[in-house]
């Protein structure tokens, strides 16, 4: 029973995510992933970090080694969104200059510590990345939503 009711989910989400997919402007993209009860004091953290030429080569660094961001999120930033055995969303798309302008980046890092409950987004504070290095990757993240569109 246990097995047909996990069928029925992964089903459910292939459905979604091939109907939803991981456009820009998708609204389910631009919800927030924080708790209501906790998404106001989050956005006050502020990266600690300047977003300097030095600090986004230190995030692409971590983005393409440590983190191993790049082996869901791509190259591009954009989200491979092929990937075997995901489960439900996409990876998302860093380009998305609308999804980029919803979030604040204490957002984003509470991401990097909690990850996204019921997706492949782990966490990734403190076992794989100090907290230095998940500002630092942030920067990253952000310079794909400045360089396009
Ligand atoms: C195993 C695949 C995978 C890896 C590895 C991965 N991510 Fe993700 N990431 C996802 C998925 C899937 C989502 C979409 C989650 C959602 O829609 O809530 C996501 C979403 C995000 C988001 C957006 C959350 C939001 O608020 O909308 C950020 C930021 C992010 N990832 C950063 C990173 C960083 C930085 C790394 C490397 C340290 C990383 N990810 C590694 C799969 C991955």
């Amino acid at each position: 029973m246990k097995y047909f009711f996990r069928l029925f989910v992964s089903l459910c989400c292939t459905i979604f995510v091939f109907s939803a997919g991981a456009g820009a402007g998708d609204k389910e993209v631009l919800k927030p992933r924080v708790p209501a009860n906790q998404i106001e004091e989050v956005r006050t953290w502020k990266n600690p970090f300047p977003s300097t030429p030095q600090n986004i080569e230190k995030g692409q660094k971590v983005f393409h080694s440590k983190g191993f961001c790049v082996t869901c999120h791509g190259q591009d930033g954009k989200g491979l969104g092929n990937i075997p055995g995901l489960r439900g969303k996409l990876p998302r798309n860093f380009t998305d200059t609308t999804w980029q302008a919803a979030r604040t980046d204490g957002e984003l890092f509470w991401i990097l510590k909690n990850g996204s409950p019921g997706t492949d987004m782990a966490s990734f504070i403190p076992l794989v990345l100090t907290e230095e290095e998940a500002w630092h990757v942030l920067l990253y993240v952000r310079s794909f939503g400045q360089s396009q569109n």
